[in-house]
């Protein structure tokens, strides 16, 4: 079976076929069914934003339709960035400048407890949907470490292996982060789906 992503995100691609190939399920590109749609995340909720890619693009292909949302929660920021980690702070700042303004917003004295969260959903021609949610606890750091990853995970500090996301290899990063639980949770509910 082939599941088109909702992203044009490559590496997004690679990581679900990784989990997902071995059950007889290909995730492909857009531009590889020979569509182009880009979905205006306009819900309040991980959930909302993510059913929203995968039904445009299903709608789009006539094919199932893969897609995820993702997003660091701060509880001091009463969960902010949220659902706008990608445009926190506006257009203008990178990655770096995300951070750096999310470490200066951080209120002094107060817990620094966070989570990233990850749902994915799948919706199908017939008007199934799959959904499966992954979250990961941490807090956030004083100061940036590591070099890996990409957005927060210089900030996001994982207590219990005293180090940052940005610190750990790819691998053990999948292995207990919000995409990789998500993705894990999707993969046993899609076999579930496909048993009927
Ligand atoms: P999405 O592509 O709309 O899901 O945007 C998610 C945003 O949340 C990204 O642009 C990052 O800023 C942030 N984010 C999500 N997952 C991670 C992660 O694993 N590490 C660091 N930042 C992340």
């Amino acid at each position: 079976m082939k599941l088109v992503l909702a992203s044009k995100n490559v590496k997004k691609m690679r990581e679900m076929n990784d989990i997902l190939s071995g059950m007889g399920v290909e995730v492909c590109l857009q531009a590889d069914v020979g569509i182009d749609v880009d979905v205006e995340e306009t819900g309040s909720t991980f959930e909302e934003n993510s059913r929203l890619k995968a039904q445009a693009v299903m709608e789009a292909s006539g094919l199932p339709a893969i897609a995820d949302d993702s997003g660091l929660c701060v509880d001091a920021l009463n969960g902010a960035p949220g659902v706008y980690s990608a445009r926190y702070g506006g257009e203008g700042l990178d990655d770096t400048g995300r951070y750096r303004l999310l470490l200066a917003n951080m209120p002094k004295g107060e817990a620094r407890t966070a989570k990233f969260v990850s749902v994915i959903t799948c919706c199908f021609p017939g008007g199934e949907v799959l959904t499966a949610r992954g979250e990961c606890p941490g807090t956030i750091a004083f100061a940036p470490m590591g070099e890996g990853g990409f957005g927060y995970d210089p900030v996001f500090f994982l207590p219990r292996l005293k180090k940052t996301f940005a610190q750990l290899s790819a691998e053990e990063k999948n292995a207990i982060s919000h995409r990789g639980l998500a993705l894990a949770a999707f993969q046993a509910k899609l076999e579930e789906y496909l048993k009927k």
